[in-house]
């Protein structure tokens, strides 16, 4: 059931809309509401399982192994591009920064100097530092709720464009209309006595900005804000790289005329479903990447795009099986699961994008490491 206080949040902000929000404004306040969005509120959210009260597992909350073998890539780029700063967007616990700070600060060139966390979620943020304690005398970590203008860094997201709010339109008989949420008038409702909300679709003029073959009823995810984002961290990029690792597809994946159902999914119990309308705030509302979008977005504010692969085989480039020989036995059945085909290692993606100021170093060093073998670049 949506919490009463939920409701009281949404009530005013429906009626100064006219009575229905666009999907990608009602799900910015499903996760991010302060106090009472799913990433803004007291719940456990991401673990290992639900019987410690969490809904979801991360790589880094999945296995340390994620962390260690990523910062091999993260200690080649900041050598590569000749930077002492890591940023980190969207660090939930905080356990992939304790994981790569701590694999930084025993790198042979100790070249991490700062870890900066941007976090959205106050609630988070307040995990991140009781975390990251014991750390911040060994480096200077600081969390930023605002960006510079110019930015020397390798930049590191892990599971952050997926939830981060997406448009919806819909093809219905032919006409492609904005998908939005209502407050439905219900006196017996499974949500919430007298609190129902539907889906509501509109004329508004939008159109995919890519083509969907077909006629047929379609479902299409709009990256808009993940997009600007992107758009936005590449325009101030002056040095350095960024690296997004996420679940997705290329577009000619995700836009394929027979997946006509969209990616979008909540998660609550370590279950997926696919109704973010009901239980508003305590469950996780996601969609899949588009990778060629994020591709495109930074390429046109000059980026370069240096390596796209699977998640796999990305960590498997960066020495996985040699990190692995350190974990203990029931260790590495868990870290398995990060490059194993049918759990993380194909659905989940990794993405570089560099700073062209690096692309003749890196290339001379014969590419960053993550993407040396099985580089899908071309598949964007
Ligand atoms: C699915 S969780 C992933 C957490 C963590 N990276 C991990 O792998 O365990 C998404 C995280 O991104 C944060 N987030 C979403 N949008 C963000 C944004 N625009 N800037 C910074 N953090 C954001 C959320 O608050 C949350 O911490």
């Amino acid at each position: 059931m949506t919490p009463p206080e939920m409701q009281a949040h949404l009530n005013p902000i429906f009626e100064r809309s006219g009575g229905w929000l666009p999907f990608d404004a009602f799900m910015a306040e499903a996760l991010y509401a302060p106090g009472l969005g799913y990433y803004a509120n007291a719940l456990p959210k991401l673990g290992l399982m639900p019987q410690d009260g969490s809904d979801f597992v991360t790589g880094p909350e999945l296995s340390p192994v994620f962390g260690r073998t990523l910062a091999r890539q993260v200690a080649q780029a900041l050598r590569l591009c000749e930077v002492d700063t890591v940023w980190e967007f969207g660090a939930g616990t905080g356990a992939l920064a304790a994981q790569l700070i701590g694999c930084l600060l025993s790198d042979p060139e100790r070249r991490l100097k700062h870890y900066v966390i941007v976090e959205l979620s106050a609630e988070l943020r307040h995990r991140q530092q009781a975390l990251l304690a014991p750390l911040m005398g060994r480096v200077n970590v600081t969390w930023a709720t605002e960006w510079p203008a110019h930015l020397a860094a390798v930049v590191v997201g892990n599971e952050v464009l997926d939830a981060m709010p997406a448009r919806l339109l819909v093809r219905r008989n032919g006409e492609w209309l904005t998908r939005g949420v209502s407050r439905a008038v219900t006196t017996d409702s499974s949500d919430g006595p007298g609190w129902a909300l539907t889906w509501s679709d509109r004329a508004m003029g939008e159109q995919p900005p890519v083509d969907i073959e077909g006629q047929h009823d379609y479902v299409f995810e709009w990256h808009q804000q993940a997009q600007a984002w992107v758009q936005q961290l590449a325009q101030r990029l002056d040095r350095g790289c960024i690296l997004l690792l996420d679940y997705g597809f290329t577009e000619a994946e995700y836009y394929h005329p027979q997946r006509h159902m969209g990616t979008l999914m909540c998660h609550q119990s370590h279950r997926s479903d696919g109704n973010p309308l009901v239980a508003v705030g305590l469950k996780d509302i996601t969609v899949h990447v588009d990778f060629t979008g994020v591709a495109l977005a930074a390429q046109a504010q000059g980026l370069d795009v240096l390596g796209f692969t699977s998640q796999g085989r990305f960590l498997i480039n960066c020495g996985f099986l040699d990190v692995l020989t350190s974990a203990s036995s029931p260790e590495q059945a868990q870290a398995l699961k990060l490059i194993h085909e049918h759990e993380m290692g194909e659905l989940f993606k990794v993405i570089v994008l560099s700073h062209p100021r690096h692309t003749a170093t890196v290339n001379a060093a014969g590419g960053y490491i993550g993407f040396q073998s099985f580089d899908r670049s071309h598949t964007l």
